[in-house]
């Protein structure tokens, strides 16, 4: 059988044979091209049949050798090992070398990508200065994405996205230096002093340590509580092509630098859709406040009134292999901590949810963010901390996926196709002519343009 597409079009009666494209597994991922469907014409005046999908449920917008996902079976792999593997034995810096370098770093390499973030954290005096600058409750996220934007202006050089050896170093200053803000972010708000970098500490103790040092002359950080944290970086380090990586390819695509594009893509992680559920999921739970009041509580979400934070992905259609890892993680920091209340009720929620036909049925699990809010809340770190603490992880991901985009050679700018369903051509109305019925009659134009055009699509 060949590897082809036959496309019919019974506006014309014409025939078309569209090639197949592969992945590396035939069965998960085959696609057409979308330029492929250019040529099929209702006429000669026609721009040629585009596809429709908002919010590209159903388009892949490049090939990549980063992460896989096979959201039906619960799987998650960077550059080709299992998530489990690497939350078991890796480390945070080892798995950002893997997915920026594509293998795993040897035992020298290691030790010089370790020595280079280490020697990168501290930020510019002046950005310290910069970040005085905010109100003194400033959101900790809206803080960092600022930042990371403004570094743009500390590293013109950065603009030379074509160079290779540009792209490594500011790669290199983007790791290092996204704890260094986020803790940053965090003194400001609470008006503590802020607390320099210690380059003897390993990159998650250096982040506690900068977050939390008061009057000690050194930090030591609880090794199991720093070890959880390096998990929880590795479980968020990348996941292929979603809101924010998207972002960062789309920006990045236009060729500016990757601090700019760093800053959109956290831009996009803040929403309460992405990243942000994590902090919204600590905020429902204690608006629940009692496991009793669960059920009451699930009924309302089924009613559509709002939706179960950490609950549901796009790709997953089982149980998010990150949730599982976190659930167990979840039990053993509180074991440290101190229980948490809002770990039963995490727990409770999800035992009736996943017991309720509305879930089963739209196959909603719990997601990555359904337990991490409660672990970093019994580490210490307050709520709005919660999705910065997801962008620094991810920074090593959304860098893979930039530099894969900028050396592919298939990638251009960014730049999505519409369907046109506004008004047709009309002249234009001097301003004395306009009466409150013509806008009246305008808006009702718009509205029936598009209305026809959506049933039609
Ligand atoms: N609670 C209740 N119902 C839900 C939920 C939820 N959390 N998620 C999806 N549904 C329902 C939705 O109402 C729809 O039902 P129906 O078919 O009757 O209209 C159905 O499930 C499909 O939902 P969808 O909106 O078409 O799914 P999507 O793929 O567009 O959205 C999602 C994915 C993650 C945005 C969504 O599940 C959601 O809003 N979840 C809550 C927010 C959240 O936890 N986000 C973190 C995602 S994981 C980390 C990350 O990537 O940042």
């Amino acid at each position: 059988m060949p590897d082809t597409l036959t496309i019919i079009d019974n506006r014309t009666g014409k025939r078309y044979e569209i090639p197949i494209l592969y992945g590396t597994y035939p069965r998960h991922d085959a696609a057409i091209r979308g330029t492929d469907l250019r040529p099929i014409r209702a006429s000669d005046e026609d721009f040629g049949l585009l596809s429709y999908d908002p919010a590209f449920l159903n388009t892949a917008a490049c090939k990549s050798a980063i992460t896989f996902i096979d959201g039906d079976r619960g799987i998650l792999r960077y550059r080709g090992y299992p998530i489990e593997q690497l939350a078991e034995h890796s480390t945070y810096l080892e798995t950002a070398y893997l997915l920026l370098h594509g293998e795993l770093p040897t035992a020298a390499e290691l030790e010089e990508w370790t020595r280079e973030i280490t020697h990168h954290t501290l930020i510019h005096e002046s950005i310290k200065k910069f970040m005085d600058g905010f109100h003194y409750d400033a959101h900790p996220m809206g803080m960092l994405v600022s930042t990371v934007a403004a570094l743009s202006t500390f590293y013109p050089e950065a603009r030379n996205v074509n160079d290779p050896e540009t792209r490594r170093r500011q790669i290199v200053r983007l790791i290092a230096k996204m704890p260094t803000i986020a803790a940053f972010a965090y003194r400001h708000r609470v008006g503590l002093p802020y607390a320099y970098p210690d380059n003897e500490l390993s990159f998650t103790g250096n982040f506690l340590n900068m977050m939390f040092r008061m009057t000690e002359p050194k930090y030591r950080p609880d090794p199991v509580l720093e070890r959880a944290l390096d998990v929880l970086f590795i479980l968020h380090a990348d996941h292929e092509q979603n809101c924010s990586t998207n972002a960062m390819r789309n920006v990045g695509s236009s060729l500016a630098d990757p601090y700019v594009c760093v800053a959109a893509a956290a831009a996009a992680l803040y929403g309460p859709l992405h990243g942000g559920a994590n902090e919204q999921v600590l905020r429902m739970l204690q608006e629940i406040g009692s496991k009793s009041r669960v059920p009451e509580y699930i009924a309302r979400a089924k009613r559509g009134e709002f939706r179960l934070m950490g609950f549901g992905h796009r790709v997953y259609k089982n149980y998010d292999p990150r949730a599982r890892i976190l659930k167990e993680m979840a039990i053993r920091v509180l074991d440290i901590t101190g229980r948490s209340p809002l770990l039963d009720l995490a727990m409770e929620l999800e035992r009736i949810a996943l017991e309720d036909e509305y879930f089963v049925s739209r196959r909603l699990y719990p997601n990555v963010d359904f337990y991490s809010g409660i672990i970093y809340q019994a580490m210490g770190f307050p709520i709005e901390m919660f999705p910065v603490l997801f962008a620094i992880p991810r920074t090593a991901g959304w860098l893979a996926q930039w530099q894969e985009m900028l050396t592919d050679p298939e990638q251009r700018i960014a730049r999505p196709r519409q369907i046109y369903v506004g008004p047709d051509a009309r002249d234009y109305v001097p301003l004395d002519k306009r009466g409150g019925r013509a806008a009246a009659t305008r808006g009702d134009d718009v509205g029936r343009v598009a209305s026809v055009s959506d049933t039609t699509l």
